[in-house]
Order: C-alpha cells, then sequence, then structure tokens
C-alpha cells in the first residue's frame, strides 16, 4: 500500500464540505472590508524567500532544482510572492491596495497536531497605507474574520517590534545577545531568559525590569520604561491611536498589549499581532501577521506594507475543539426509478431539475425502492423523486419528504416548483 507522505492530509467529501464552509465565510468577510482576491503560483524561484531570510531558511523550505537547473522552492507563505506581484503588476494602481488570498503552504516543520508540512493559509496584504486607522481596520478584520466563522476562545495579542528593539537597548544587549534571546521570549521561556540575562552579566534589577515590560499589558508603564526617545515615542503614539479605534470604532476591546511578540519571520518592523486559540496548546497561534518591509528589497518604489495570514487548519481544529456544529452535506433531491422501464424518464427528470439549479442525485444501481431510500438518507438528501409507472401514465411522479416521511403525487412538469 502506497503512504500519504509525512505531514500531508488528505480530506474526505465530508472535511471538504466544512472547509468550503469555512472558507466561503472567510472570503465574504475579506470582500466585506473591501478586499480583493489574488493567486500566485505554488512554487518560486528560491531567491525570493532566501533574499531576505538568507540561506538558513532553506533548511525550512521544500528546495528543488527543476530538469533546467532552475533553483525553485514550493512557498512556505504568501507575503513575499504577493509583493514580488505587486512590484511587478499592481504598482501603478490607486493606493491603497487591499489584496486576499488563500492558499496552500508548505514547510519542512516537524509534524505534529496542528503543524503540517503542507498547510493552507487565509491571508491579506494591505499596500501604501500606515495610518492608525489602516492598522486598526487591519487588525479588525483579522479578529472579525475568525470570529465570524464562529470562534468564541480567542485571544488578540499586540506588540510593536521597534518599541521591542528599544527595550533591548535600554538593557546594553548586543545584536547576537538579541538574537540568542528571541526564540525565548517567543515561546515565553521566562525563566530561561532569566538565567540567560545573568550569564550576560546583566544587574538582577534591571533584569527584573526587563521580564516586566516584556509581560505588562499596561502602555503607560511600558512609556515610563522607555522615556524619550523620538521614533519609538511616534510609534506607541500610533499604537495609542489603534487601540483608541479599536475599542471606540471597531468595537473590539479584547485585546492585550504584549511587547514579547517577536514573529518568526524577518521582514517584519514595527506593528505585530497574532491572535490565539488558548485551547489548542502548543500549535495555538490562529493568526500572525504586522508591518514589513519588501518592497524596496525587491526593487519596487517603497510604500507601506501590512497585512496577516490565519491559519486554516488551526482555524478548523479550534472550531472543533469548541464543539461548534457544521451544516452538514447533502442534496435536495434524490430520483429514484422503481424498475429498469423507468430509468430513461427518471434521468430526464433528474436534468429538468438540475438545469433548476437543484443538487439532484439519482439511483445509478437499478437497486429497488427500499435500498435507494436508504442510500438517499446517507447522502442527507431532503426529497425523494419516486418514478413508478402508474403515476408516469398520469404524467405524475411521487414526492417524499424524506425527513417527516410524508408523500404526494405531483404533476411531473409542476415538480420543479413544489419541492421546496
Ligand atoms: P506565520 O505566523 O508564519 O505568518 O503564519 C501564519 C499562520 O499560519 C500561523 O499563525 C499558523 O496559524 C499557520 N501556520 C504556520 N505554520 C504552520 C504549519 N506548519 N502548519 C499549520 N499551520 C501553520 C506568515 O506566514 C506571514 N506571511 C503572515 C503575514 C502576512 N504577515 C504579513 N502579511
Amino acid at each position: 500500500m502506497f503512504k500519504i507522505p509525512r505531514g500531508t492530509r488528505d480530506f474526505t467529501p465530508d472535511e471538504m464540505h466544512k472547509r468550503r464552509y469555512i472558507e466561503n465565510s472567510m472570503r465574504n468577510t475579506f470582500q466585506t472590508f473591501g478586499y480583493r482576491e489574488i493567486q500566485t503560483p505554488m512554487f518560486e524561484n528560491l531567491e525570493l524567500f532566501t533574499a531576505k531570510s538568507g540561506e538558513t531558511i532553506i533548511e525550512e523550505l521544500y528546495a528543488f532544482k527543476d530538469k533546467s537547473g532552475r533553483d525553485l522552492a514550493l512557498r512556505p507563505e504568501l507575503t513575499a510572492p504577493v509583493i514580488r506581484l505587486y512590484v511587478d503588476k499592481l504598482q501603478m494602481k490607486p493606493k491603497p491596495l487591499k489584496l486576499f488570498y488563500f492558499g496552500s503552504c508548505f514547510r519542512y516543520d516537524r509534524p505534529q497536531k496542528g503543524r503540517y508540512r503542507e498547510f493552507t493559509q487565509a491571508g491579506c496584504e494591505l499596500i501604501g497605507t500606515d495610518t492608525p486607522e489602516a492598522y486598526a481596520e487591519l487588525i479588525a478584520l483579522a479578529y472579525t474574520l475568525l470570529k465570524n466563522v464562529g470562534l468564541k476562545n480567542i485571544k488578540l495579542n499586540i506588540g510593536n517590534l521597534t518599541v521591542l528593539s528599544t527595550i533591548f537597548k535600554k538593557i546594553g544587549l548586543t545584536k547576537d545577545q538579541q538574537r540568542y534571546i528571541i526564540p525565548l521570549i517567543d515561546k515565553a521561556l521566562f525563566e530561561e531568559l532569566y538565567s540567560a540575562l545573568q550569564d550576560f552579566n546583566i544587574e538582577n534589577t534591571k533584569i527584573t525590569d526587563f521580564l516586566e515590560i516584556l509581560q505588562t499589558s499596561d502602555l503607560e508603564k511600558i512609556k515610563k520604561y522607555i522615556m524619550e526617545d523620538e521614533t519609538v515615542s511616534k510609534e506607541l503614539d500610533k499604537l495609542e491611536d489603534i487601540f483608541d479605534l479599536l475599542n471606540n470604532c471597531f468595537k473590539i476591546k479584547n485585546y492585550q498589549i504584549k511587547m514579547s511578540i517577536v514573529r518568526g519571520l524577518d521582514y517584519y518592523t514595527g506593528l505585530v499581532f497574532e491572535i490565539e486559540a488558548p485551547m489548542l496548546g502548543a500549535e495555538k497561534q490562529l493568526c500572525g501577521g504586522g508591518a514589513y518591509e519588501l518592497i524596496s528589497l525587491f526593487g519596487g518604489k517603497d510604500t507601506p506594507t501590512a497585512g496577516f495570514a490565519v491559519g486554516f487548519d488551526r482555524t478548523i481544529l479550534a472550531l472543533e475543539t469548541e464543539g461548534q456544529e457544521f451544516p452538514l452535506p447533502g442534496v435536495d433531491v434524490y430520483v429514484i426509478p422503481v424498475n429498469r422501464e423507468m430509468v430513461k424518464k427518471t434521468l430526464e427528470i433528474t436534468q429538468l431539475l438540475r438545469e433548476k439549479g437543484l443538487s439532484v442525485d439519482v439511483d445509478l444501481l437499478r437497486r429497488g425502492l427500499s435500498k435507494s431510500l436508504k442510500y438517499a438518507n446517507s447522502l442527507n438528501a431532503w426529497k425523494a423523486v419516486i418514478v413508478g409507472p402508474d403515476e408516469l401514465k398520469k404524467n405524475a411522479v411521487t414526492l417524499r419528504d424524506l425527513k417527516s416521511g410524508e408523500q404526494k403525487i405531483v404533476k411531473i412538469k409542476e415538480l420543479p416548483d413544489t419541492i421546496f
């Protein structure tokens, strides 16, 4: 027997029904926020991903050579591809540009529940504005997207990398030391962080203050800690404006300031945010995003960019963990011939109903009435149309409601309008 590759999954019809239902909800939310859908290839030139992150990222990628020796990679995410597309084709379009996408991503991760080697992201990029209202709307979109699919328990955390690097400077960390502690901060390993800072010979009181600032959600405390620095005060003022808009205009109050958000990707600059589903445990991050810079690196004319991506598969896991009920897949009508002679008429009626836009399935096994009715139930059909010789003589069929069991004789020409 052949096995499915490690870290990948098949989706059965029932699972696909669920996935499409959630995708439709998300697509609808993106559109209500004025975003338009785009698509980019599943593989790109490898350079697109190494340009910012360097060669070390190749370890995490599905990178390969094609038959002509070109270095390619399956995309690990869509931000770099979307900015490549923007620089190539959309730079002259009126700003801001609001683009959204759904797509498979591939990472050479160690698979576990909620972490796969092939997974789907639903994401967006906002190009050409960095006003507080632009950022507040972006965060509101991420939050609304997850609320609209029905999630109840989510946590929105908002941070800022400019502020974080000022906090780093304040206790005098070198670039190498910062690089060492960032993964510890990312994983909230504060005890290990404490020891690392002691190893760097930083005074205990300074370490305690530093750890407190990383974990506080009090903006005033952070402001006091940092004191005056022009760039950083601008960022803090902007954060305050964003919070004000989130609270008062978008009515989103359920968020935390979290300066320990570091984000794994190298292109982020100022604002960063994450949404998590605490019920999911280790792989609880449902969404990540923020402001970033890639355009000038890709040869375009600089303009602000920000965006986020939602992990589609984790969103479904979170919904299942919350016990969310999904609409069942089903068909409107199942059409059954009672004997062989009725097969042709049955197919004609099936087509007639399909032309009216109904979802219709038909017995293709000639298995008789009672087995066909059982099968129709397994398809979750609403109605059955039974085609028998006596009714057919009067140009009629039997219409049966499969939920209540009620049935009546209906003229074929009146059937499409009688079904629902
Ligand atoms: P990211 O945080 O790397 O950001 O990924 C976004 C989301 O994808 C994560 O929050 C998570 O839910 C999901 N995800 C990541 N890796 C896996 C995996 N191995 N298996 C299942 N789900 C996964 C980005 O990719 C950025 N491009 C987001 C962005 C857009 N920033 C600006 N614009």
